[in-house]
């Protein structure tokens, strides 16, 4: 069994024809000059800081502690206590080969928590300093509780200005060090899951306690892309010319196939996609709704204004009519985060089967089928129809059951050929032209899985949970091999 507290040291041994189909014949020169490999993480999943050291309650705190709502009612007060342990996970990462991290920083609002800015310095410092490049989103379902009071959090307009305040003090306070920021993690899933199935924070919809699923995620969705719109306007305006970083959106994407050639479930599929990744990437290159969302949704979805369109978002990405006057300050990045799964579509609903047959092994959580192939069309797809925006893999992993001890835990061949598969179909979609420039692992650690608490493990290290000892898998070593490995 490997030693508990430890670096990923020494190349695993393996020679010739065995390195190959161990490796899949992957390393550092399978991509281009440059290309980034990290893992990533959110503050709320991690840190274990809920309610100490000043941190505010934030909604999903709020949201954890209703009986019934998250497996054995779990919280995440404590989960892997990365607020104390930043230098070992650290560590880990820069044992393992990697260049980045990608955290997320827990939402303020109101008087600064000077405590919690001192921790961000701590963990940013130390990355920067062991040679690990910190990538920092401001946003990953943590809204402040005083928001969500006062107004209605993300329900109402206000939160745009609020979201541009916090993000303009963390440009200011971190911005000498951090380069790469983003703004939310998957506001699709905000809006989808917090407001029309209500499975996440702040758990609203048409048969919750409170909420209505008809309008109620196209009012957060729009204010989601406005903030982010004015976060990048802050960023441009106030902090590039001398930081020199960039700022973009990590957008969750599934990949849906049709379940025949027939023009209806075609059209399904596209629908699909156009609900999924089309509402947030669609304003945000073109300035608009796509025209399916537009005519389904009609008078509950928004519209932006000229003002916003032209002001705000247009600047804030690749016009793609533009681009060629643009490429010179082409300074923000889209992060398209490609889900592991494909789902073929059966006009009206959708199915993880096809005559039958399953469209993958399912991984731990009941959404996650392996379906690598869905990447590459995924990740394709973004390149065809969205100008080819730089792209980063934000995220990709897969889970298994909580209850496995150490010794299976840490011999997770499925997650090492999950790992294999998928990465050898982003490089064919990058060698085929996709303008994809990292890649992060989804997540270094196991950690509290949202509805599934400690019930999922998703780490390439395992944790125990008692002990919060950290493990390394047996992935840990193959991305160690893959990321090391010159040839
Ligand atoms: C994403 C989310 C992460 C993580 C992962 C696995 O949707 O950004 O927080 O939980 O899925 O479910």
């Amino acid at each position: 069994m490997m030693q508990a507290t430890t670096a990923v040291r020494g190349r695993t041994e393996r020679a010739g024809g065995k390195r190959a189909e161990w490796t899949g014949g992957l390393s550092r020169r399978s991509f281009p000059a440059g290309f980034v490999f990290g893992t990533a993480a959110s503050a709320y999943q991690v840190e274990g800081m809920a309610l100490k050291d000043g941190r505010g309650p934030n909604i999903c705190d709020a949201f954890v502690k209703i009986p019934g709502e998250i497996a054995n009612n779990a919280t995440a007060d404590v989960t892997v206590d990365e607020y104390h342990r930043y230098k070992e996970d650290v560590n880990i990462m820069k044992s393992m080969g990697f260049d980045a991290y990608r955290f997320s920083i827990s939402a303020g609002t109101g008087k600064v928590n000077w405590k919690g800015v001192a921790y961000y310095n701590r963990f940013i410092n130390y990355m920067v300093k062991i040679g690990i490049t910190p990538y920092a989103n401001l946003y990953h379902y943590d809204l402040p509780v005083a928001l969500e009071v006062q107004y209605g959090g993300l329900l109402n307009r206000k939160v745009v200005e609020a979201f541009a305040d916090y993000a303009d003090f963390c440009f200011k306070t971190f911005g000498d060090r951090v380069k790469n920021w983003f703004s939310f993690n998957e506001p699709r899933v905000v809006a989808a899951l917090g407001y029309d199935d209500g499975r996440f924070a702040p758990g609203r919809c048409t048969k919750c306690k409170a909420g209505n699923s008809a309008t109620e995620p196209y009012i957060v969705a729009h204010h989601l892309i406005l903030s982010h719109a004015a976060a990048v306007k802050r960023y441009r305006q106030k902090y590039q010319h001398t930081q020199k970083g960039r700022i973009g959106i990590l957008l969750d994407f599934v990949w849906y196939e049709g379940l025949t050639n027939s023009t209806a479930d075609q059209a399904a599929a596209q629908r699909s996609r156009d609900f999924h990744i089309g509402w947030f990437l669609h304003p945000i290159i073109y300035g608009e709704y796509p025209k399916t969302l537009q005519v389904i949704v009609k008078e509950r979805l928004p519209k932006f204004t000229p003002d916003e369109v032209h002001m705000d978002m247009l600047q804030s990405v690749i016009p793609q009519l533009k681009i060629q006057n643009m490429i010179c300050k082409l300074v923000v990045f889209l992060i398209v985060r490609i889900m592991n799964f494909l789902i073929p579509l059966a006009s009206p609903g959708a199915a993880d089967e096809r005559n039958g047959v399953l469209i993958g092994n399912r991984a731990n959580s009941d959404w996650l089928y392996i379906v690598p192939w869905g990447l590459y069309k995924a990740v394709t797809y973004v390149k065809e129809k969205y100008g080819n925006p730089t792209m980063f893999l934000s995220e990709n992993g897969m889970d298994d059951p909580g209850n496995v001890t150490i010794t299976q835990g840490v011999h997770d061949t499925t997650r090492v050929a999950y790992y294999r598969s998928y990465i050898t179909k982003l490089k064919e979609a990058i060698d085929d032209g996709a303008n994809c420039i990292g890649y992060f692992a989804w997540s270094l650690l196991d950690n509290f899985e949202w509805k599934l608490g400690y019930t999922s493990r998703f780490g390439l290290v395992y944790v125990d949970f008692r002990t919060l000892r950290r493990y390394p898998k047996m992935s840990a070593h193959w991305f160690r091999d893959v990321v090391t490995s010159k040839n």
